[in-house]
């Protein structure tokens, strides 16, 4: 997949992963569209960026979805790469009492899993116009190996890996348009920081993997210690879990 004179829209890109990306390719020579819930936040994040439009928009509501691709139609008819980046997520144990897992685990699939499926499918009639298109679904180390404390996150980014490998599948069959995976291990950014994120690797390292893997085709994007716990995963799901969740 090129790099360069590519129309990219960002989804949650005023923040952490989602700006690094929007700042690199923004550099790189492509035109860079932004969303984010935060109208205050997406603008200043725009107004740091070149060639970038912020447009506020949710992932998990239907409406936004449904105006943010008719605006893309109508302004950005030369879209041909979009990165699902938005997240959600909660730390908690199973075994609190009160916790409401249901509401939290709803929250999470719908902003990581479902939002997903319906900007695709909405989408899509775009990209297949173009000669050269791809999707970045951003999901997670703990998408093959759950964390004890993100149960329910792990389980939405499961979801979306098994959408991901049968959309990369049936795209490639009937498209042109590439499907990448974006793999991250601990990122530090506000996101993590309740799981000690403030040890992670910086969300500029994670960009930077995503460039050089659209580069290379590299559809499936281990990213740092990723690449590590999924050998380990594929030895041992055992040893890869308690390796995970030793300390956590
Ligand atoms: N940080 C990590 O350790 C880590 C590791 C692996 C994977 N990931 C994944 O990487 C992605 C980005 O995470 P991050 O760490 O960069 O998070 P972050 O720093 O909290 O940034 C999240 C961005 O998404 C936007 N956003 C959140 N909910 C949204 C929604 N419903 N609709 C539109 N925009 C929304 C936020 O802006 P608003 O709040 O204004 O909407 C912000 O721009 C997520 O999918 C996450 O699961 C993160």
């Amino acid at each position: 997949m090129k790099t360069q004179n590519n129309t990219v829209l960002i989804t949650g890109g005023s923040a952490g992963i989602g700006f690094e990306i929007a700042k690199l390719f923004a550099r790189n020579g492509n035109q860079v569209i932004i969303t984010g819930r935060n109208a205050e936040r997406l603008q200043k994040a725009a107004s740091q960026l070149e060639n970038t439009t912020a447009i506020v928009s949710d992932v998990s509501k239907p409406e936004d979805v449904d105006q943010l691709v008719a605006r893309l139609n109508k302004d950005f008819p030369s879209l041909n790469l979009v990165i699902n980046n938005a997240g959600r997520a909660f730390y908690y144990s199973l075994s609190e009492d009160g916790i409401h897992a249901i509401d939290k685990a709803g929250e999470e699939m719908t902003t990581n899993y479902l939002s997903i499926i319906g900007l695709t499918e909405k989408i899509l009639p775009l990209l297949k116009k173009q000669a050269e298109a791809a999707l970045v679904n951003v999901s997670s180390i703990v998408a093959f190996v759950p964390g004890h404390t993100t149960a329910t996150y792990s389980a939405s980014k499961a979801a979306l890996h098994a959408y991901t490998q049968a959309l990369r599948y049936t795209l490639a069959k009937d498209t042109a348009i590439k499907v990448f995976e974006l793999m991250p291990p601990l990122v530090n950014t506000d996101f993590s920081q309740a799981i000690g994120g403030i040890n992670g690797i910086s969300p500029a390292v994670v960009a930077s993997y995503l460039l050089t893997a659209l580069e290379n085709d590299t559809y499936e994007i281990h990213v740092g210690n990723t690449a590590n716990l999924y050998k380990l995963f594929l030895s041992s799901p055992e040893e890869a879990f308690l390796s995970l969740n030793k300390g956590r």
